[in-house]
């Protein structure tokens, strides 16, 4: 089976060639990173629609995590500002994104957003948030991101490092198949494609061992099949204080 499965892969490695050579001369990157931002606000309007009552549920918990200043929550990799809509009243938002081309669309969100206060938005990777302070932030926020981030365990180090003391890390991201699935099996196979496609995304990681082993005083992690597109169906839903 391992031998089939790597055989389709490097055959959907040559369908994608043309891709890989544009990726190569510098060309796909740009291009792709410019149009993602239409389409993720697209697909955020059903991902919100599919996903409301497990955001509502989890977001909930946020002004928990106030401190005496009020709240104030990171997002990473925020991208259009999907989550706007849930943040309670007066929370003051920071938020981060490594594609510079979000920024028109989450300014926007912001601005609708009239019961929060959208502070800043700062272009960066989720590995190097050297321009948010240590311990300065209540919650981190992140939604579909971890499955794209280059280095996970460098994020959740630098989520740890700008929570304060008993802050909160929020997360709802969707994760592998079980290995002796079908499921599994076509993620494998498909990966090669999938990441061109959908900004780099792995739809092969189990985030939830890497939030394991990052050290936070409590996990609340619950498994979920969501009601989204069949091939990223299983995710993990929960929070992790500090
Ligand atoms: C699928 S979108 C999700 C956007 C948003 N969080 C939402 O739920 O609608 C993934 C986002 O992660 C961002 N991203 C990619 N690599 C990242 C990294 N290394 N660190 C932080 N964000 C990253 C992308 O630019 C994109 O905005
Ligand atoms: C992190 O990002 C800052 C700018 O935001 C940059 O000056 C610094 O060199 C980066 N650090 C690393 C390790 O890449
Ligand atoms: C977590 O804690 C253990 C034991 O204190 C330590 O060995 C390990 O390096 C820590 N891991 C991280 C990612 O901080």
């Amino acid at each position: 089976m391992a031998f089939v499965r790597s055989v389709l892969r490097s055959l959907v490695g040559i369908i994608v060639l043309p891709v890989t050579i544009l990726q190569y001369i510098g060309f796909w990157d740009p291009l792709y990173k410019r149009f993602f931002p239409y389409l993720m606000r697209r697909m955020t309007t059903t991902i919100n629609d599919k996903m409301d009552k497990v955001k509502k549920k989890l977001f909930d918990r946020l002004p928990d995590f106030a401190s005496s200043s009020g709240l104030t929550v990171l997002e990473v990799g925020c991208g259009t500002g999907a989550n706007f809509q849930y943040y309670p009243w007066g929370c003051k938002v920071i938020c981060t994104d490594p594609n510079p081309n979000f920024e028109h669309l989450l300014r926007s969100s912001g601005a609708e957003s009239t019961h929060l206060k959208l502070e800043r938005f700062v272009v960066a990777c989720g590995e190097n948030l050297s321009q948010v302070a240590s311990g300065s932030v209540d919650a981190v926020v992140c939604t579909f991101v971890l499955c794209t981030a280059q280095n996970v365990d460098a994020v959740l180090k630098e989520i740890k490092r700008v929570l304060r003391p008993g802050g909160a890390f929020f997360f709802i991201e969707h994760v592998a198949a079980d290995k002796e699935t079908w499921l599994h099996f076509i993620q494998h196979v498909i990966q090669p494609a999938w990441r061109y496609f959908g900004d780099g995304c792995y739809p092969t990681r189990d985030t939830s061992a890497n939030l394991e082993k990052a050290n936070f005083s409590e996990l609340n992690l619950k498994h979920i099949i969501a009601p989204l597109m069949s091939l990223i169906k299983y995710h993990i839903v929960g929070y992790a204080v500090k």
